[in-house]
């Protein structure tokens, strides 16, 4: 090390006790020059450590001090102070420069400050959470009260509340997941409809409640079918609800949903727990009626079953079937959602691709 070559030197001397050679204006240009060399912290504080460390330099030169005669070391006191106070304000000057300095301490490569900072990654809600808050936002806005029922539902409420009978295709094992249970028997649920059951056996009509709620089938998946999707259920009942009432409700709701104004169009059908039953379609959201290929040229697209509340139904929830009324339907929340956005494919919704959920 060349500087301890030097000090070397510099120490005979004191051993000589000739401390008047004691070159500090020299000691100074060196300490100046190696100060000023650092290429960082870690090398500056090295500096330090030899030159006002515990064995520094300095300490050491004020250790010989005493050795000198008391009129000299008056002088040369006042020197070494100097000399310190200069090292301090050197080593101080040096550090905040390679502080705000654009090296990278660890390995005193350039650090280019103009490249774009890491970006911290936001995360945000689902598109099916979103979709299933702004449906609730708008039923509530209608004054429908949000309920739920449990996923694991027994026999009676997934299907005999329901007027669904025994030998009815839906509860074959191919359909549904049955759970491991006896007594009650259990399954996940294949839709949202048992929870018109639960909800009226526990609130007198006047009623009206949507249902927006994650459903089970024994289901092959494709483009647009999954095991686990979602469904939308609705239920009013009061003395003299009617067809028209779920017309005017879901062309309000259609509407308010899409942001535009939605054909719709009713065709009879059948369900076990309505009476008439019927299906709903609209009007292609996509192609606006023109025709393509996810409504298959037809314009319409089928969204939903529907139908007035079974009276049998309503007398398995204990309500009186000659005094109430109502109507229900069922439309998946996945399918609006996919038509709102116009995604082609369900199975992006659980596929946890970032692609897919960071357009939302
Ligand atoms: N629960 C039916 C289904 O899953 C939909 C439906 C709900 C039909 C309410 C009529 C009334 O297909």
């Amino acid at each position: 090390m060349i500087l301890g070559k030097k000090f070397g030197k510099i120490k005979q001397n004191k051993q000589k006790k000739d401390m008047e050679k004691i070159d500090l204006e020299r000691l100074k240009e060196l300490a100046h020059s190696e100060i000023s060399q650092s290429k960082n912290l870690k090398e500056l504080d090295q500096v330090f450590k030899r030159y006002l460390g515990k064995n520094g330099q300095v300490s050491l030169i004020l250790k010989d001090l005493k050795t000198v005669s008391p009129k000299e070391k008056a002088k040369l006191g006042k020197e070494i102070n100097e000399f310190k106070s200069f090292l301090e304000v050197e080593f101080v000057r040096k550090g905040g420069e390679l502080r705000s300095s654009l090296v990278d301490e660890e390995t005193g490569q350039w650090i280019d400050t103009s490249v774009p900072g890491k970006k911290v990654n936001l995360g945000h809600l689902h598109p099916l959470t979103q979709a299933k808050r702004e449906i609730m936002m708008i039923f509530q806005g209608m004054g429908f009260n949000v309920a739920k029922g449990p996923e694991a539902e027994t026999e009676w409420y997934n299907f005999d509340a329901l007027n669904i009978p025994a030998d009815h295709p839906a509860r074959d094992m191919w359909d549904t997941f049955w759970l491991k249970s006896e007594k009650p028997r259990l399954l996940l649920r294949t839709h949202t409809s048992p929870v018109q059951v639960r909800y009226m056996e526990k609130n007198q009509p006047p009623l009206k409640i949507i249902v927006p709620d994650k459903i089970f089938r024994h289901e092959a998946t494709d483009a647009t079918h999954e095991a686990q999707f979602y469904q939308l259920e609705g239920l009013m009942i009061g003395e003299d609800i009617s067809v028209a009432n779920f017309k005017a409700i879901l062309q309000e709701f259609l509407r308010r949903f899409f942001g535009k104004e939605i054909l719709i169009r009713l065709r009879p059908s059948f369900f076990p727990f309505t009476e008439p039953s019927f299906e709903m379609d609209i009007g292609c959201a996509l192609c606006d009626g023109k025709g393509c290929l996810v409504c298959k040229e037809s314009g319409w697209i089928e969204l939903m079953g529907a139908g007035m509340v079974h009276p049998k139904v309503l007398e398995n929830a204990g309500l009186d079937s000659r005094k109430w009324q109502g109507f229900a339907f069922g439309v998946g929340l996945d399918r609006l959602t996919m038509m709102k956005y116009k995604i082609n494919e369900i199975r992006l919704f659980h596929s946890g691709d970032l692609r897919f959920l960071q357009q939302f």
